[in-house]
């Protein structure tokens, strides 16, 4: 992707492999500068012509000797553009300028204890004699290249960091961008601010209005739809279009009638109430569930859903005059996973649009600049209610995955009343918002029970709970008991034709944190 807006200051984050160079930009962003991640193997003359305020060589997996081992255009630093180099980038800084990098077998991985060695550094001006940093690396520089200075070292890495401030080159050995190095962030700052002289402008304020004026560019006086699920992405591209562009936005709600309890009313009220936002509610659950009468294998209720998803929006679409964009919303971690030819995993679907025979429109992402973070802060900043900018991660095809087997609307009645408690009970005690995801799922048995004196034979529900930072792996949440009590009454005594209630303490692996 092209840069953001020609005059907002850019900090380039060479990717040398591994997962750091998200999280550098990310930092970098953090401490209100914008920044992007590019290939490693980047020309200087691209490099030149991009014009950044600054570079950022992330760290990486390999070797620097090893063979096929990812190495920049050394020309790059001789453009003048000040460098920071972390881990794997240190190294290559000292094989491209002449330092040595003595082959050894003794790594070091972990927290270490980060000596400075030089009070007139300015990378490491303001920290302590002493800190904890971050190590994961084998290989380190022996001797630094001509004109540069050893800033600082560690028990076992002689130049844990090192500076020639005469050619604004700089790098570490350590990680600065992980959370376990003390003064990281403070040692990224100092290089973006004192050293590279970026103005901190990167704000939520500049943020949305570079967006505006970035959309209004591009769709002129023409007409745009936008596909609204209720989720955090689509709910603020569609806020911030209707910002940029006003009555030229048309927003289609497909409401497959597998939401959560008042989800749809919330959406509906947000966009068409609040912002008066020109919006389509499409209430098709009857549709749906013709569709997936019988249906029980999760992958074909995906599948349906998915399929007719699309069928509705483009009936809708295709009933407007003169539309000529859709947009969506795509974020930045998307586009990186997608676009970037080393990346091991390649994420394609997202433009897959499936346009029915003779439709076309063209595309326009406006989020695909931004973090899942800033996109949670743009749409606080433009207004959305917390219920929208801070809901959990809920799957496209809804409470179809959370029902096991065929779907009907007494289920899904049964569900959402269901699912509504342990929302209500979760998220009154987990005021932190720290458990990450919370539901309820109904299974396809049935069990005996005893109510009053009557012998019951109906659906249990379960309930699941996980702790997790990134969706990948997940840890059961450790309720207390009194709050699973609370929620096994209220289910079993609220909710017709429940007579049990578990809860899920399955881990994932091997579980998942959906049911299906
Ligand atoms: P699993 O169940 O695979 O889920 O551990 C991982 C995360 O992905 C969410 N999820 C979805 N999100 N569309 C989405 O946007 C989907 O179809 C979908 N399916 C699962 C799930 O809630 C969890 O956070």
């Amino acid at each position: 992707m092209s840069g953001y807006h020609d005059e907002q200051a850019v900090v380039l984050v060479l990717d040398f492999g591994a997962q750091y160079a998200q999280l550098i930009a990310r930092r970098v962003r953090e401490a209100r500068v914008y920044s992007e991640i590019v290939p490693f193997d980047i020309t200087a003359d691209e490099v030149a012509r991009r014009k950044p305020a600054a570079l950022i060589l992330s760290g990486g997996p390999a070797s620097v000797y090893a063979e096929g081992a990812p190495h920049m255009d050394p020309a790059i630093l001789e453009l003048g553009i000040p460098v920071l180099g972390f881990c794997y980038g240190i190294q290559e800084m000292a094989l491209h300028l002449g330092g040595e990098i003595p082959k050894t077998d003794i790594g070091e991985y972990g927290f270490a204890e980060l000596e400075v060695l030089d009070a007139s550094s300015r990378l490491l001006e303001g920290l302590p004699e002493r800190s904890q940093c971050w190590m994961s690396h084998r290989d380190s520089v022996g001797t630094p290249p001509p004109g540069f200075t050893v800033t600082a070292r560690t028990a076992t890495t002689a130049v844990a960091a090192m500076e020639d401030a005469s050619r604004n080159l700089y790098a570490t050995q350590f990680h600065p961008e992980v959370a376990h190095t003390e003064y990281g962030q403070q040692i990224i700052r100092t290089f973006l601010h004192d050293i590279a002289g970026i103005a901190p402008t990167w704000t939520m304020f500049n943020i949305i209005e570079e967006t505006v004026e970035r959309v209004r560019e591009q769709v002129g006086s023409d007409r745009v739809i936008c596909g609204l699920s209720g989720g955090v992405d689509s709910s603020v591209v569609a806020a911030l279009l209707h910002r940029a562009i006003g009555d030229q936005l048309t927003c289609v709600f497909v409401d497959h009638g597998m939401l959560r309890l008042n989800e749809a009313e919330q959406v509906v009220h947000t966009f068409r109430d609040t912002f008066h936002v020109n919006l389509i509610h499409v209430e098709a659950e009857e549709r749906y569930l013709r569709l997936l009468a019988g249906v029980s294998d999760p992958e074909a209720k995906r599948r349906i859903i998915g399929e007719e998803f699309w069928k509705v929006f483009f009936e809708e679409a295709t009933k407007l005059e003169g539309v000529k964009w859709l947009a969506q919303g795509t974020l930045y971690p998307d586009v990186i996973e997608s676009g970037n030819k080393h990346a091991a995993k390649i994420k394609s679907h997202h433009n897959l649009i499936p346009f029915p025979e003779g439709v076309h429109f063209d595309l326009i992402e406006p989020l695909k600049a931004l973090f899942k973070d800033e996109v949670r802060a743009v749409g606080s900043e433009l207004g959305l209610p917390d219920e929208i900018v801070h809901r959990q991660p809920f799957p496209g095809p809804g409470l179809a995955v959370r029902i096991i087997g065929d779907i009907t609307h007494e289920k899904l009645e049964k569900l959402r009343h269901a699912d509504a408690i342990v929302r209500e009970e979760i998220g009154a005690w987990d005021t932190k918002r720290e458990v990450w995801q919370y539901f309820a799922v109904l299974p396809d048995i049935k069990s005996v029970g005893v109510m009053g004196d009557e012998r019951t034979y109906e659906n249990p529900i379960i309930i699941r709970a996980v702790a997790s930072a990134d969706a990948m792996t997940a840890d059961w949440a450790r309720l207390p008991h009194e709050l699973l009590a609370r929620m096994s009454n209220r289910i079993i005594n609220e909710v017709d034709g429940i007579n049990r209630v578990a809860y899920d303490i399955t881990s994932k692996p091997p579980g998942t944190i959906e049911w299906e």
